[in-house]
């Protein structure tokens, strides 16, 4: 008995200082000390021995039972000093390593452009109306003067739709004055609107985008003249550019004003000396603008003897082409995030 319990305690021992996890400790204290376990078995035999023998056989089993607890108790905290350990490894983190940026979002410039231009006519009292991106013949051009067949629509380069289920031609409009027409229905003057979106047209060179915004604006009421829509349009400029810059009013042509003129900046590029982005004319369109034609009040139910009124349409990426300086339009779509991060 006395060696069998010796030889338990140096099996049990090394088992438990060379055991490699908690589970392993478990399982060893189990088979060594459990209801079943060896040392059970050993301490069965005791009934048939003397007292000497039982004595001895008591303290030795109980020295063991305390060396065995203490044994166990040190590979555990062994283990998990071992366990820790490898987690810091596995999870260390060089703290002097530069931080990561969070990157954020910001605004389109084009959307930058046009908020700016919507606030500054908003606080001169004209108030945002808009209008669908898929027009009819009638809302783009009928109402707006533009018989089937006018050479203006060439002009124009349109992106014609399948007809609607009526046989109603249907396009991508290709400016915003048709929202003018949308506003002016049903109402009566005094009326003032300004109509910001995209537009259509088959175009593209470093001064025209297929897609484009425009922004609308425009006035009718008794009296309405030109010389209220050039100081406006002046004023506009002073602000959105925050400064004076060369502006020219050059007499042009739209069926759906009369007179009309078209608005030049000076080229910002080559100040005025002739470049690429100009085409070596030293001025770069940015917008068309007139006294609403008589036929179009009529087209849309306003008296046209007694009222007048002006419109413009302004485009929004050539206002933001001067104003960021960047001299080619196509760069704001190619979704080149370094260039849009410059102008953001
Ligand atoms: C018109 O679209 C008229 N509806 C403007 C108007 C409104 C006149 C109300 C009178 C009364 P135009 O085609 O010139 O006009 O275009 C207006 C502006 O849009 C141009 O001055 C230019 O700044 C911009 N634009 C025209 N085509 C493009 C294009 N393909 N890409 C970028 N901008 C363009
Ligand atoms: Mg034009």
């Amino acid at each position: 008995m006395l060696e069998e319990l010796s030889l338990l305690k140096t099996i049990a021992l090394s088992e438990l200082t060379t055991a490699a996890s908690p589970a392993d400790l478990e399982a060893i204290r189990v088979k060594t000390l459990g209801k079943k376990g060896s040392l059970t078995q050993i301490l069965r035999g005791l009934g048939q021995m003397n007292d000497a023998q039982r004595a001895t056989l008591g303290a030795m089993a109980n020295a063991f039972k305390e060396e065995f607890a203490q044994t166990l108790a040190n590979r555990m905290e062994h283990l998990k000093q071992a366990e820790l350990d490898t987690r810091l490894q596995r999870e260390w983190v060089d703290v002097t390593l530069p931080g990561r940026p969070r990157t954020t979002g910001t605004l389109h410039p084009v959307t930058r452009a046009q908020n700016e231009i919507i606030a500054i006519f908003t606080a001169m009292g004209f108030p945002p109306a808009s209008g669908p991106e898929v027009e009819s013949d009638w809302y783009n051009f009928a109402a707006l003067n533009i018989p089937p067949d006018h050479p203006a629509r060439e002009m124009h380069d349109t992106f014609y739709l399948p007809p609607d289920p009526e046989g109603h031609k249907r396009l991508l409009r290709t400016h915003t004055s048709p929202v003018q027409i949308r506003v002016m229905k049903g109402c009566q003057p005094p009326l003032r609107a300004i109509a910001p979106g995209k537009v259509f047209r088959c175009d593209s060179d470093i001064t025209h985008t297929p897609m484009f915004h425009q922004v609308e604006g425009f006035m009718v009421d008794e009296g309405v003249h030109f010389g209220q829509l050039k100081g406006l349009l002046e004023a506009f400029l002073v602000e959105f550019f925050e400064r004076p810059l060369p502006v020219r009013f050059r007499p042009s042509f739209f069926p759906f004003t009369e007179p009309s003129a078209e608005v030049d900046m000076g080229c910002l590029f080559c100040h005025g000396q002739g470049c690429r982005v100009c085409k070596r004319t030293g001025w770069l369109e940015v917008l068309g603008c007139g006294l609403i034609h008589p036929n179009v009040l009529a087209n849309v139910g306003i008296d046209r003897e007694r009222y007048t009124g002006f419109a413009f349409g302004m485009g929004v990426e050539r206002l933001a082409m001067l104003k960021y300086g960047f001299p080619d339009l196509r760069a704001l779509f190619d979704n080149d995030i370094r260039f849009l991060s410059r102008y953001a």
